[in-house]
């Protein structure tokens, strides 16, 4: 069962981790944080957040995983059978299912538009009514479709039917036959954009506003902003790279792939910005906020309107977006299915079941939290903004937290070093970095993200 399931290929694990990794955290939340924190000089902190915490948590949570073959919470009862340390588990568990509770539905309305560039019926405004008139009919377009009742639910239950069809065909041939022709598709379409966007009049100008450092913006906010935005795009915190590195055969070089899932990772970010900024920058719209939603969902079908081939280039856009957001759904989902299957002994069909059909209830009321329910608040924010900040803010820091003190100081450091070196045949040096790292530095970096989280 759960224990000797496996990824089939070294390219498909990896598809698979990089699937969930790139999320519209690296299309909408990175273009806007470094707009709003002085362009590379976000983009330098960031590459050290990455390298300097993101990897070696990164490598915590894959030692934890692939060295018990166990779910984010079997990991820890494993190693630690009479201890309370499962409970890290089970808080990244619930913060990956109420992630995945939002996540369906900003899925879904990529899905519609997606659906709607296909038909043209996003673009009936006319080039003709000024930019002014486009900008106004594309927000008031997003606003109604997202406070919809009927619409956004039915594009969230396809994602939810979508996510239910791959997880029930498995991990080799659900999860990473699906990334494996998904991932390479994604990419292909993001080099497209990049050449398409670096031909635009005023490329060199975008480029020069995102590689130019401004460290004036800097504060200790930047830093923490940084970080946090290391966390959400490396998947970290959730549960998700230890239930996937169960999967990983014994011979997997982890430090190694940790590498190549964060570079990955980052490239893609980079790309993007390479996109958006000349984007915005030739169409004149830089000084639109690029805070995400209003990115893809207004400022880019604007600058899509005033190219030739409107329809073309934002179908493949929404595509390269559904892509995106699918795999990292579906890795969320996963998190609980393997969770449920282990903990109850069920089989693959009824634990995949259990897990999704609460999901298009809980979904419904993110997305309806956006229209009819939105006087619903709790703690003056609607369900879907609580549920994120929740998760993301509170929960992803705290069980990474914990887990680099679990491997740090509660079990024997011989066992991430086993893992890291794979019983001592590579990497070694690189290992006792990470250890120190994971034992000292991660624990009181991540606090005081914590901590400032809980001050703002
Ligand atoms: N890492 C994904 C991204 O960058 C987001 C994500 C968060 C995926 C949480 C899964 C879980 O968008």
């Amino acid at each position: 069962m759960a224990g000797k399931t496996q990824f089939g290929s070294r390219i498909g694990l990896i598809a698979a981790t990089v699937g969930s990794a790139v999320g519209l955290g690296n299309v909408w939340r990175f273009p806007a944080e470094a707009q709003a924190n002085g362009g590379a000089a976000f983009l330098l902190i960031y590459i050290v957040c990455v390298v300097l915490l993101g990897i070696p948590v990164m490598l915590a949570e894959f030692s934890l995983g692939r060295g018990t073959g166990r779910d984010a919470m079997g990991a820890f009862k494993k190693l630690a059978p009479r201890k309370k340390w499962w409970v890290t588990g089970l808080i990244a568990i619930l913060a990956s299912y109420l992630i995945l509770s939002f996540y369906l539905v900003v899925a879904g309305w990529t899905l519609e538009y997606l659906w709607q560039s296909l038909t043209g019926a996003l673009y009936t405004t006319p080039l003709s009514a000024g930019n002014e008139a486009l900008e106004t009919s594309f927000r008031s377009r997003m606003a109604e479709y997202i406070s919809g009742s009927w619409e956004p639910l039915l594009a969230t239950y396809a994602i939810i039917a979508i996510n239910i069809l791959v997880l029930l065909k498995g991990v080799e041939k659900g999860i990473e036959k699906f990334s494996n022709i998904l991932m390479p598709a994604l990419f292909v379409l993001l080099v497209f954009f990049c050449i398409a966007a670096l031909s635009l009049p005023k490329a060199s100008e975008g480029l020069a506003y995102f590689f130019n450092p401004d460290f004036s913006k800097i504060t200790p906010t930047t830093v923490i902003n940084a970080l946090g935005q290391a966390f959400f795009s490396l998947s970290l915190g959730m549960g998700i790279l230890i239930t996937y590195s169960a999967y990983y055969p014994k011979k997997t070089n982890l430090v190694g792939t940790a590498f190549t899932v964060s570079s990955l990772d980052l490239v893609v970010a980079l790309l993007m910005g390479m996109i958006i900024f000349p984007a915005v920058m030739t169409f004149g719209l830089d000084g639109e906020s690029l805070e995400g939603a209003t990115l893809v969902f207004v400022t880019l079908p604007e600058i899509f309107a005033s190219m030739p081939l409107t329809r073309l280039w934002s179908t493949l856009f929404f595509l390269l977006l559904l892509v995106a957001a699918l795999t990292s759904t579906i890795s969320l989902a996963e998190v609980s299915t393997a969770f449920v299957s282990r903990q109850f002994s069920f089989s693959r069909k009824k634990s995949t079941l259990i897990v999704m059909l609460p999901l298009i209830a809980l979904s419904s009321l993110c997305s309806l939290s956006q229209g009819v329910l939105s006087h619903i608040k709790i703690l003056g924010q609607n369900i879907f903004d609580f549920l994120d900040n929740l998760a993301t803010n509170l929960m992803l820091p705290t069980a990474a937290i914990l887990s680099c003190i679990f491997l740090g100081w509660i079990i024997p450091k011989s066992f991430m070093k086993k893992q890291l070196t794979n019983n001592g045949k590579t990497n070694n040096r690189a290992a006792n970095y990470v250890i120190l790292i994971i034992k000292y530095m991660a624990p009181l970096l991540i606090g005081v993200i914590l901590a400032a989280k809980f001050l703002e």
